[in-house]
């Protein structure tokens, strides 16, 4: 099984940016203890602050992969075109959200990506994104 993490803009400075919201572990350490916990599985990781590459991405993956994990950080808020992108692809994508987008301010409880993905998994921290590649592995 093939997954690719995509993550959007700022959570590359994760572990930096308000750790009180998103904790004090950056990605990348925080991907090699997933790799270890799901061994069986190739996770490809790709990160960008620009919208459209997060398109292209969606674009080059979404017909291969078989799970695309998804935190388009706050593109989610605003973006209808990530929201075609995953509309426009063939592969699952399971949204994702470090924070409990719900208990936070008012513009981050509407998602344009929740009603095309697949599901959503949020306010679990790095948890959540453990979740979402479960859930690839109990529902194909
Ligand atoms: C986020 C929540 C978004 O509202 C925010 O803009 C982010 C991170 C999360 O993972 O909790 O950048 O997607």
């Amino acid at each position: 099984m093939k997954i690719l993490i995509i993550n959007g803009p700022n959570l590359n400075l994760l572990g930096v940016r308000e750790p009180g919201v998103y904790g004090n572990e950056g990605f990348e350490s925080y991907l090699a203890k997933l790799g270890a916990r799901f061994p069986g599985i190739g996770i490809d990781y790709y990160q960008s602050n620009v919208e459209g590459e997060i398109i292209n991405r969606l674009h080059e993956a979404g017909f291969s992969y078989d799970g695309i994990v998804l935190n388009a950080g706050a593109y989610t808020h605003t973006s209808i075109a990530i929201a075609d992108a995953v509309k426009a692809i063939r592969t699952p994508v399971v949204e994702v959200h470090i924070s409990n987008v719900t208990a936070r301010e008012p513009f981050r409880h509407e998602s344009y990506l929740t009603p095309v993905c697949r599901g959503c998994i949020f306010g679990f921290g790095l948890l959540s994104y453990d979740l979402a590649i479960q859930s690839f592995l109990t529902q194909q």
